[in-house]
Order: C-alpha cells, then sequence, then structure tokens
C-alpha cells in the first residue's frame, strides 16, 4: 500500500529528457514505482492531470542560515517550489559564532551578534536536527565568518597562528557535517585572504571533501583574473568548485558573458566546475560605493543608519540629505542595496548556458529584499520557457534539479526516479510566473500547485501547509565527501 499517488501528470524527470504522462507512487518518503498505477494500491490518490510532476528544486545559492531556523516553514522558498537549500554563501554562515563581536558587513545579511549565537558549527546543525524546517539543508561553512571570528585585524592576512585556529575549526565543522566551504575574497573581511590562506585553512576539504564555493574576488572588470584564482585554489585543495552567482558587473563590462563562459568550459575539462545564476540583471548586497560607481541605478534595500530610506534610489537619498553620494552611503551604512548593473543578454546567455544552475541568492533578512528571494525559479518558467523561448521545460527544470544535484553531490535526490526521495514540485507550465517585482518584493509564486518534501506536502493547492519534513543532507548523503 502506497502512502501516496500523483495520477496522471507529465513527468519531467529533471535530466533534460522530455516528460511523459505517468502516475507516481510514493512510499515512505521515497519514489518507489512510476507508470499506472491502480488507485485501490494507494492510502491517498491525488489527481494531477495536465500539471508537471518534476522534481523539488534545489535553491544552489542560499542565505538561509538563519531563516530556515526563525521562520521553519521557509515560504519565499516553499512558494517556489524549492525543496532544498544550499546555506552559507559567499564565505558567510551563522555558525561558529563570532565570540560576541558584532558582524560586520556582509556578515550583518543574517542579523546582529544575537544571530551569531551557537558557539560551534556541531551546535548549529544540532538546532536543524532538533527543529527542522520545510525544506532540506545543504549546509557550508563560510570561511569570512571564520576569519572574522579568529582575526585581530581581518584588514591583513592571518598569522600563522590564526590559520591554525582557523583550520581547526574548518576541520571541526567538516567533520561535524558542513558539506564545503564558501569564500568571498570581494567583501573587506576577506579581501585580505590569498590563495594560501585559503587554502591553508580549508586543507580539510583535501581529505575529508566537500564543495568550493567561490563568490569571486572581482565580478567586473578583473573577472577573469578572478577566475583564475578560483580555479587555482579548488586545484589546490582538489575540490569540486562552484562558481556563486554568476554575472558580469559594471556597465562598461556588458558583453564580456561570452568570454567568461568559455573560460569556465575551458577550466572545466579538467575539474568539473559549477555555477549558478539568478534571473534578473540586477544584484543585491551591502551598500558599497564600490558598487554603486559601476551601475546605472542603486536602490537602497534596508539601513541601520537612515532605516527609513529603505526602497529609496541613492541619488534621491542624497539629494533629500542635501549631501554627496559618498557622504549619504557613511550616514546610511550599515545598509544593504540593489545593483543595476548588468546587461539582459549577458544575463540571458549565462541562463541559457547548458552548465549553469538556478540559485537564488535571496536574502531574506532585508526589509526591501531583491525579488530574486521569492521569484528566482518562477521567473525561469515565465521569462525563459514561456514569454521568450529561450528554454525548453525539460532544459528548465534540468539547471534546478539534476544538474544541482550532481554538482553538490547529493546522492537520491533532484530526479524523479525509483528510489529517490520524494522532493516533488507539481505546477502549471502555463500558469506558473513569479510575482515579486523591485517594488513588491515580497509577493509569493504563482502557477506551483503542490509541493512534496521527503514524500510530505509543504505546500498543497498552493497553499503551505506548515507541515516541516525537511532534513540536513548529511555526509553519507554527499558524493563529494571522501569514504574512509
Ligand atoms: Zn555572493
Ligand atoms: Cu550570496
Amino acid at each position: 500500500m502506497y502512502d501516496l499517488v500523483l495520477r496522471g501528470g507529465d513527468v519531467i524527470d529533471g535530466t533534460g529528457a522530455p516528460g511523459y504522462t505517468a502516475d507516481v507512487a510514493i512510499l515512505d518518503g521515497r519514489i518507489c514505482e512510476i507508470g499506472r498505477i491502480h488507485a485501490n494500491q494507494a492510502r491517498e490518490v491525488v489527481d494531477v492531470n495536465g500539471l508537471i510532476v518534476a522534481p523539488g528544486f534545489i535553491d544552489s545559492h542560499s542565505h538561509d542560515d538563519r531563516y530556515v531556523l526563525l521562520e521553519p516553514d521557509v515560504p519565499a522558498k516553499v512558494t517556489q517550489g524549492v525543496t532544498t537549500t544550499v546555506t552559507g554563501n559567499c564565505g558567510i554562515s551563522i555558525a561558529p559564532g563570532l565570540h560576541g563581536r558584532s558582524p560586520p558587513p556582509p556578515l550583518d545579511i543574517l542579523g546582529d551578534s544575537a544571530a551569531y549565537q551557537f558557539t560551534t558549527f556541531s551546535e548549529y546543525l544540532e538546532a536543524i536536527d532538533a527543529s527542522p524546517p520545510s525544506v532540506n539543508v545543504y549546509p557550508l561553512l563560510g570561511l569570512t565568518t571564520l576569519r572574522v571570528r579568529e582575526l585581530e585585524h581581518i584588514e591583513r592576512s592571518a598569522t600563522a597562528a590564526e590559520i591554525e585556529r582557523m583550520r581547526d575549526e574548518c576541520d571541526a565543522a567538516l567533520v561535524a557535517g558542513a558539506l564545503g566551504v564558501s569564500i568571498g575574497t570581494f567583501y573587506p573581511p576577506a579581501a585580505a585572504a590569498d590563495n594560501r590562506e585559503i587554502a591553508s585553512v580549508a586543507r580539510g576539504l583535501r581529505e575529508i571533501g566537500g564543495v568550493l564555493a567561490v563568490h569571486l574576488r572581482d565580478e567586473a572588470d578583473g573577472i577573469i583574473e578572478s577566475l583564475d584564482e578560483a580555479y587555482a585554489l579548488s586545484k589546490a585543495l582538489g575540490s569540486r568548485l562552484v562558481l556563486s552567482h554568476h554575472k558580469v558587473a559594471g556597465v562598461k563590462n556588458h558583453g564580456r558573458a561570452a568570454e567568461t563562459l568559455r573560460s569556465i568550459t575551458s577550466a572545466s575539462n579538467a575539474i568539473g566546475i559549477g555555477f549558478d545564476v539568478y534571473p534578473y540583471a540586477a544584484s543585491s548586497t551591502m551598500l558599497r560605493a564600490k558598487n554603486v560607481a559601476i551601475s546605472a541605478k542603486t536602490v537602497v534595500t534596508w539601513s541601520q543608519g537612515l532605516p527609513n530610506y529603505a526602497g529609496w534610489e541613492i541619488n534621491a537619498i542624497a539629494a533629500d540629505l542635501g549631501c554627496g553620494i559618498a557622504d549619504a552611503i557613511a550616514r546610511l551604512a550599515p545598509a544593504g542595496a540593489t545593483y543595476h548593473s548588468m546587461s539582459q543578454d549577458d544575463v540571458d546567455a549565462i541562463v541559457c548556458d547548458s552548465g549553469s544552475m538556478i540559485g537564488s541568492d535571496g536574502l531574506p533578512h532585508d526589509r526591501c529584499p531583491h525579488p530574486r528571494l521569492w521569484g528566482t525559479f518562477p521567473r525561469i518558467f515565465r521569462l525563459y520557457v514561456r514569454e521568450r523561448p529561450l528554454l525548453t521545460l525539460a532544459q528548465a527544470i534540468r539547471k534546478m534539479t539534476v544538474l544541482p544535484a550532481e554538482r553538490f553531490g547529493i546522492a537520491d535526490r533532484g530526479r524523479i526516479g525509483c528510489g529517490m526521495r520524494a522532493d516533488v514540485c507539481v505546477f502549471d507550465a502555463n500558469g506558473i510566473a513569479d510575482r515579486a517585482t523591485f517594488e513588491l518584493p515580497t509577493q509569493p509564486a504563482i502557477g506551483i500547485r503542490h509541493v512534496l518534501c521527503n514524500g510530505q506536502f509543504v505546500l498543497r493547492d498552493a497553499a503551505p501547509t506548515g507541515v516541516r519534513p525537511g532534513k540536513r543532507i548529511t555526509p553519507l548523503e554527499c558524493t563529494l565527501r571522501r569514504r574512509t
């Protein structure tokens, strides 16, 4: 007797193969039969005729470390069909804690010093296990968090003693269950870290295994040099590289995606490289003069200095304050912003490249967040599959399922197949759409009918159920981890 049968949907399995009509049976959190299944074989039958039955989406790049604990129903993700979220990106993870220090930007995207309450990475993992969210969590350790925790002066490179302490922390986190590490040398607290320092700290990746996620030092003029730096680091560590939120920033760099994609493709021949992308021509991160200078438009998303300016354009703020841009930035800080700095053609080229995965890079604690937080996945279907057919449905789904599962070494998720975990997204191909905009960024997507995580409904008839069947993905379930 099966727990559930999804009857008569169009199954698109995630591999990129076209769909076929079939019933899908679920038992004990796994998919156990696909084909024609009799209604009397199941405790429950849900008719999904005319709908797409796809694997639940994997958000390849998130900052959900704290969101999954604070709002365990994870509404921004569940309403998009996401069933697994990769946390701890861009060098930023919520654990281990900062010895009571207040988090400098960009660590403050996760909250203030109270957010960094876990003494060890292991404690953070225990908190997830003790109170699971509605999605699965693939946890990464952020090396910038370690730097802020262990260095006396973050503006210089680490001393031998500091490297040793960070290495011990990194090893401990990997042993506890971090599935890899992330770095973000673009940001001031990690800018002084070179490959030698990072490779020494993350040496455990070589013996223990795990993914290396990199937010490049420079996504603008120096992007090719920064890519080379990332390839060299992954080579030194012998680890799988994932390039985060791939983009070409800066008005004067428009058109260079062809160049970066060529670089990634040729480097990939030697070392399998993953890269994720969000489908917007605007980025979002801490408020920095450097980003403002290369953007056509900058909108402040939150500010601690002057909170009332959330949602305002930076020039308008400066005018309102009667000061220059640099002054305005200083008075708003710490703050976050959205930067209109990419070309749509470059974003399209990256989204449509067969190697790219989809990742939201959503910032769940921003007061006026970038719409990618609530819109990324449905937007791909609306904008790239339906309105401008640049991708087929099967190609789009592969970027959110089988491809990230392979790149992150998630053994039994990301595909509709017998024996796989029952993470499933059922949606209407003609109706799925993002509704989050820059003006109204937290409007939930539409067109997704049901979402199952580990065989249980987390979204049913388009409404979140509040059920929390998510699991932390463990080293045993990750093929990038060495077996000893
Ligand atoms: Zn980043
Ligand atoms: Cu990020």
